[in-house]
C-alpha cells in the first residue's frame, strides 16, 4: 500500500511538471495516470468504466467538459475510442496526450476552453487492452489485433446490410453498445492504425441504392465528407495522396469506407445507423505499433486535427421538442426533409435532438403520436464557429385526430438497436417489438 501511494505521488509529481511521457503505458499504468488525472481535474473531468473486457480489464472512459458529471441540455456529447485494435497503439497514446493537453490547457488556451465549455468528451483510450498487451510490437503484423477470443471487435457489431444478428457479441462490443444507450451521442471517431486518412460510412451494403460508382453513400454524405477533410486537412499530411508510399492513395486524405473495402460489423456504420452518432474511423500511422521515438511527431501532426474535428459537434441544428403539455417529448422522430436515414432520428429522454448539417436552408419535419406533424424551414450558419448549433426548439400541438399519424419506424431499428432482448433469433425479436408497438400505441391512442 505504502509502495503504491508512493508511485502513485512520483508520477503525479513527474507528470505535473513535465507532463505525460511519450511512451507505451500498459494497463496498470494508464489506469493510474487515467485516476491521477481525475484527481488532479475534479472540477472538469469524470472517469468510469463502461465494462470489462474478457480477461477483466476495466474499459476506463474519461469524460471532460465544464459538467463532467451529467448531460446538460444544448451542451452535444461527444466521443473518441482508441485501441480497438489491440497492436494498433497510436490512437491510445495520442488520446491520453489529448487528456493531457485538454486537462492542462484550460482556462489557459481559448480553444481548450471554449471546448470543453461548449461540449462534454467522452475519451476511451483502449476498447481492447487485451489484445494491447498481447501486441507484438510490429508495424504490419495483427498479433494483438483481436480481442482475448481471437474476435476481431471491428467486425463484431450488428450489420445494417447483413443479417448477422445472431452472431455472439463479444464483451467489449457489448459494453461499447450499452455505452451507447446512456448518453446521446452527436459525433464520434475511433482510431486505427496502418494507413493515413479518414474514412466515412458507410463500411458495408447490400446492393442497394446507396451503392453508387463502388461507394456505399448514406443521406449524410455531405456531411461525412466535409467531417473527413476537415481532418484529413487539420493533419499535418493526410490530405497529402499516398502518405505509406504503398499502393494506396487516397484522394484528399478521405475515402468511403466501402469503396476502400467492405466491412460488415463495424463499429462506424453501427454507431451512425442505430445510435445517430455521426462517426469516422481515423487511420492515423503507416506502422501500427511505430518506435516511441516517432509518438512526439506523431501527436504534433494529429493534434490540431483532434481538435478541430471536436469543434464539429456544433455543425448544424439542435433543440428540445415538447408536446402540447410543454413537456419534453422523447422518441419523437426528427427528419430533415430529402435524408431518409435508414432509422430516423429521434429525440432522446430529454426531448433533444441533434441534428449536423453544412450551411444551407433545411426543412424540419417532426412526427410524435397524438399530435399534428410539425415542419418548419431553417437557415443553418456554420455552428462550429460559434460553437454552438443553431438552436430551434419545436413546439408541438395535440392532433385533431384520435388516429395519430405517425411514422413507423422501420423494423431494422426497432429489433437491434433499441429493444433490450439478447434474442437468440431474429424473428422472435420482430414478434415482441410489433407486440411492444401495438401496446404503445394503444396506450396513447
Ligand atoms: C468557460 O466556463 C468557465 C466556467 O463557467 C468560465 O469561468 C469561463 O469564463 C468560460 N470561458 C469561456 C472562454 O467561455
Ligand atoms: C436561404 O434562405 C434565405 C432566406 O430565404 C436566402 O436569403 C438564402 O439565400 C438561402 N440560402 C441558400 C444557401 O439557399
Ligand atoms: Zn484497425
Amino acid at each position: 500500500m505504502f509502495v503504491f501511494t508512493l508511485c502513485l505521488f512520483l508520477w503525479s509529481w513527474l507528470s505535473s511538471i513535465h507532463g505525460l511521457e511519450f511512451r507505451y503505458h500498459n494497463s496498470m499504468e494508464m489506469e493510474l495516470y487515467l485516476k491521477d488525472i481525475n484527481r488532479r481535474f475534479p472540477d472538469i473531468t469524470h472517469l468510469h468504466s463502461i465494462g470489462q473486457s474478457v480477461e477483466g480489464r476495466e474499459l476506463w472512459v474519461l469524460i471532460l467538459g465544464q459538467h463532467p458529471r451529467e448531460h446538460r441540455t444544448g451542451i452535444p456529447e461527444f466521443k473518441y475510442v482508441g485501441n480497438m485494435h489491440g497492436n494498433e497503439v497510436v490512437g491510445r497514446v495520442l488520446l491520453l496526450q489529448l487528456i493531457d493537453y485538454l486537462t492542462s490547457h484550460y482556462q489557459s488556451d481559448l480553444l481548450v476552453t471554449r471546448l470543453l465549455n461548449s461540449s462534454r468528451v467522452h475519451i476511451l483510450p483502449s476498447m481492447n487492452p487485451d489484445g494491447f498487451e498481447s501486441s507484438a510490437r510490429d508495424c504490419m503484423y495483427t498479433v494483438g489485433r483481436y480481442n482475448k477470443n481471437g474476435v476481431d471487435l471491428n467486425r463484431n457489431f450488428p450489420d445494417a446490410f447483413e443479417s448477422n444478428t445472431d452472431r455472439e457479441r463479444e464483451t467489449e462490443v457489448t459494453a461499447v453498445m450499452d455505452w451507447l444507450k446512456t448518453e446521446s451521442f452527436v459525433l464520434s471517431a475511433n482510431l486505427h492504425g496502418g494507413a493515413v486518412v479518414a474514412s466515412y460510412p458507410y463500411d458495408n451494403s447490400n446492393g442497394g441504392s446507396e451503392l453508387q460508382r463502388g461507394q456505399s453513400i448514406s443521406p449524410d454524405d455531405d456531411v461525412f465528407i466535409h467531417l473527413a477533410k476537415t481532418y484529413s486537412y487539420s493533419h499535418s499530411e493526410m490530405h497529402n495522396r499516398n502518405n505509406c508510399q504503398d499502393l494506396q492513395d487516397f484522394t484528399q486524405g478521405i475515402t468511403n469506407g466501402y469503396y476502400w473495402y467492405p466491412l460488415p460489423g463495424g463499429m462506424q456504420d453501427y454507431n451512425y445507423v442505430w445510435a445517430q452518432c455521426l462517426e469516422l474511423t481515423l487511420e492515423i500511422s503507416c506502422c501500427k505499433y511505430p518506435p516511441e521515438a516517432e509518438l512526439p511527431g506523431l501527436w504534433e501532426a494529429n493534434k490540431p486535427a483532434l481538435l478541430a474535428y471536436m469543434q464539429q459537434v456544433h455543425l448544424g441544428v439542435k433543440g428540445v421538442v415538447t408536446d402540447s403539455y410543454g413537456k419534453p417529448a422523447q422518441n419523437a422522430v426528427v427528419q430533415v426533409v430529402g435524408r431518409n436515414n435508414l432509422c430516423p432520428f429521434r429525440t432522446d429522454r430529454n426531448g433533444e435532438y441533434y441534428r449536423l448539417l453544412l450551411p444551407g436552408n433545411y426543412t424540419i419535419t417532426v412526427t410524435y403520436p397524438g399530435h399534428k406533424a410539425l415542419s418548419q424551414t431553417v437557415q443553418i450558419p456554420y455552428g462550429p464557429d460559434a460553437f454552438s448549433a443553431l438552436t430551434r426548439n419545436l413546439f408541438l400541438q395535440k392532433s385533431d385526430y384520435s388516429a395519430s399519424a405517425t411514422t413507423p419506424l422501420p423494423l431494422l431499428c426497432t429489433t437491434l438497436g433499441h429493444t433490450e432482448s439478447n434474442s437468440d433469433t431474429l424473428l422472435p425479436g420482430v414478434f415482441t417489438t410489433l407486440l411492444l408497438l401495438l401496446i404503445q400505441r394503444l396506450l396513447l391512442s
